[in-house]
């Protein structure tokens, strides 16, 4: 499949590790100019020198201005963002019950405000040019919330209605708008999510891990390179006519239709 991606300027958050490198890669490797950001700035560089055109920009996603300064910073590198992936850390693990107005507004500047200002800032040109994708990285949270992931269920899903609402109202500009939902995908985020488990419950993070396995069909853990081929396909050419939906990439795990 042509992807039609080749020279296409794509900006990718969180992108020093896991799902988002992986998404970096994967669009890198179709020709597209890639800017890879992320707090840990060696990192990112070091990743961007291993692609055929990226460039890395070091920037912490949950600061105040740095949707403004990372677009302009990937404009100026690339010029306007064609394909923009919605993408950073995720918020600690704890239930619902107690959950302060602290943390819950933080969770959702960096799971939604933030992701929003980065898309506010690349759709008018994307409507301009009539061509544009933005891909989500969300969670099965979306779908069905996950248990002692409040924060992360919280402000995912005030991102997905977002998403969903913008999806129609760009639509006809050729810009579409979509949602890819992890499941377990193996990243740092993942283990040390299951250290977590692991301490809650006195297992082995090994012992944690299997018992998550066990609840997948796949019966395993996915790739981040899996994830990232969903990812381009939403970002290509040929999907052209898919928008407004939510896609999950979790080996079968969330049982809902
Ligand atoms: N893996 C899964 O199965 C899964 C499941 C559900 C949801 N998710 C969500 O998917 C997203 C990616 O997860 P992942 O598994 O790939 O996690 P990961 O391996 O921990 O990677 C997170 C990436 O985000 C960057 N990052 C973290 N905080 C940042 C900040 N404040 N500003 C800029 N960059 C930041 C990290 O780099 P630096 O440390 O260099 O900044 C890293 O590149 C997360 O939101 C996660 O919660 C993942």
């Amino acid at each position: 499949m042509d992807t039609g991606l080749t020279g296409k300027n794509v900006l990718v958050p969180g992108a020093s590790s896991g799902i988002g490198l992986a998404i970096a890669q994967a669009l890198g490797a179709e020709g597209a100019n890639v800017v890879l950001a992320a707090r840990r700035e060696d990192v990112v560089k070091a990743e961007a020198a291993r692609l055929p055109s990226a460039v890395g920009i070091a920037m912490d996603l949950n600061d105040d201005g740095a949707p403004a300064a990372l677009v302009e910073a990937a404009e100026n590198a690339f010029g306007p963002i064609d394909v923009l992936v919605l993408n950073s850390g995720g918020p600690p693990p704890g239930g619902a019950a107690d959950i302060t107005d602290e943390q819950a507004l933080a969770a959702v500047n960096q799971l939604l405000l933030q992701h929003l200002r980065l898309t506010s800032l690349v759709l008018p040109g994307m409507r301009e040019r009539g061509w544009g994708r933005i891909v989500a990285v969300g969670s099965s949270g979306v779908q069905q919330p996950l248990p002692n992931l409040a924060l992360s269920n919280l402000g995912r899903a005030g991102l997905a209605g977002y998403l969903k609402t913008l999806a129609a109202e760009v639509a006809a500009d050729g810009v579409t708008v979509n949602m890819v939902l992890p499941g377990r995908i193996d990243t740092e985020r993942v283990a040390s999510l299951d250290s977590a488990a692991a301490k809650r419950t006195g297992a082995t993070p090994a012992e944690a891990r299997a018992a998550s396995e066990a609840g997948i069909p796949a019966r395993r853990y996915g790739t981040p390179a899996e994830f990232a081929a969903v990812v381009t396909f939403l970002a290509s050419a040929p999907a052209s006519y898919v928008t407004g939906e939510q896609i999950r990439c979790d080996g079968g795990m969330v049982r809902a239709y």
